[in-house]
């Protein structure tokens, strides 16, 4: 299975496959050299709720970094910005696809990053969000991406959201 994922996003990679996301607005950091969220090719992205998103990124390393966390924000009318848990997820070094961390300075990472869209994002819902990967020891910004979305209802496609339906049984 997770040679699988590698496959399936270096091929998106070959294939020019690309989410033109927009630059952050609220946090100050690049985008990543392409980005692209499976099932997405324009804005705002439909996300099916009650499972993963997949957004699979390539950035350039600006210094060596050890340690990396993603993180992500939803911005929603009249209320304060609000930290979306990523949880285990947000561990970024887990999820590089080409390398591992320590990454040097200059290096092409490419990372995929898996988001669970919770029951508490309603289907039909529109937010923004902003996904940062913070270096673990400066606490800055490597890159950023603002995406719109708006959540969909759960596809049920090939079964693979048997484990989501039975936490709602
Ligand atoms: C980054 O790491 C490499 C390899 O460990 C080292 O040679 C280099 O001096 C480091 N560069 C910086 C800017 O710390």
């Amino acid at each position: 299975m997770f040679r699988f994922v590698v496959l399936l996003s270096v091929a998106a990679v070959i294939s020019g496959q690309s989410t033109p996301v927009n630059q952050c607005t609220f946090y100050n950091a690049p985008l990543p050299i392409n980005t692209y969220i499976e099932g997405c090719d324009s804005l705002p992205c439909e996300l099916p709720q009650l499972q993963d998103a997949v957004i699979h990124m390539t950035y350039k390393a600006p210094e060596n970094i050890s340690r990396m966390r993603t993180l992500a924000t939803a911005f929603l009318p009249g209320l304060f910005p609000i930290q979306y848990p990523l949880l285990a997820n947000g561990e970024t070094c887990n999820f590089l696809t080409n390398t591992n961390c320590p990454v040097q300075k200059d290096e092409i990472i490419q990372y995929s990053l898996k988001m669970f869209i919770q029951p508490s994002f309603p289907v039909g819902i529109q937010t923004t969000l902003e996904f940062r990967i913070q270096d673990g020891e400066r606490l800055s910004n490597v890159v950023c991406i603002q995406v719109p979305i708006r959540v969909v209802s759960p596809a049920n496609k090939d079964g693979a959201d048997d484990a989501a339906s039975i936490d709602l049984a």
